[in-house]
């Protein structure tokens, strides 16, 4: 199942990677799209990559693409891509950033990849068949409590306007977690999750291209998505939770004390 459409992502991302690894570190222009959101030359080079890629090989399938919006042919298949999820720190060299595709047939995301190049670590899932790092699979971490857990999460562009919120819940979960991380793309953040190198992970306002990849690539994992209030998650919602699944409830009850 998905086969082909696996070994297109797979090309997609790797193509795109390579693109991104050579733009590291060569000065950009960079265009702002908000006060501190940003959109550089590698953005838009990895993106040209994976739409041309893609929409060649799926011609009849929609696209929804960060920086070039939606391509919509009324298909019940969609692919949400983004082509660079960490601009900020690839803006600043910070070498932690990815390309992430994902598949969705009628609302349900069924395939996804995440492609860390400056890493070389290639993260995948499709429904029903696990999900794996550079072939080898991958399972949550066994961590129990929240007490024990290193969690992530990251801050929305709007941040400068309304600080309190995210702080706020920043603030509920650093007093009970061991340790809390800001790492800059909320695509590897989940991976992370899969791969048990964190134990959770929270974040509110990302859009279905940062979460489409990471959704299922969690899911395979053994590990569990919900909204805020606890709800079944789904990347065009406005809030997520990833965890191992042990500590999830925890970070729930958390969220909302
Ligand atoms: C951003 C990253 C970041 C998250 C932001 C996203 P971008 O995506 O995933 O970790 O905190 O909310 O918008 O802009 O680098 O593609
Ligand atoms: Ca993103
Ligand atoms: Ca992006």
């Amino acid at each position: 199942m998905f086969e082909d459409e696996s070994i297109v992502a797979r090309e997609a991302v790797k193509a795109a990677g390579k693109i991104l690894s050579c733009m590291l570190g060569n000065a950009h222009h960079i265009v702002k799209k908000g006060e501190i959101d940003l959109v550089t030359e590698a953005d838009l080079a990895a993106e040209k990559i994976v739409l041309e890629i893609v929409g060649h090989n799926f011609p009849q399938d929609n696209i929804l693409s960060e920086e070039a919006g939606r391509r919509d042919e009324t298909s019940h298949r969609t692919w949400l891509i983004d082509p660079l999820d960490g601009t900020t720190n690839f803006a600043h060299c910070f070498p932690f950033f990815a390309v992430s595709i994902a598949l969705e047939i009628e609302n349900e995301v069924v395939l996804g990849v995440v492609y860390n190049p400056y890493m070389n670590e290639f993260f995948e899932a499709a429904k029903g068949k696990g999900t794996y790092l550079n072939g080898e699979p991958l399972r949550v971490s066994a961590t129990f409590s929240l007490q024990e857990s290193l969690l992530a999460t990251g801050f929305p562009y709007d941040i400068h306007e309304r600080p309190e919120k995210v702080l706020g819940l920043f603030e509920k979960m650093i007093v009970r977690a061991q340790g809390i991380r800001r790492l800059g793309s909320a695509a590897l953040d989940l991976c992370y999750v899969a791969a048990g190198r964190l134990d959770g992970f929270w974040e509110e306002d990302l859009k279905p291209w940062d979460t489409g990849a990471g959704d299922i690539i969690v899911r395979e994992a053994g590990g569990r998505l919900t909204t805020f209030g606890g709800g079944p998650y789904h990347p065009y919602l406005k809030s997520v939770v990833a965890s191992n699944g042990l500590i999830h409830d925890e970070m729930i009850r958390a969220i909302g004390d």
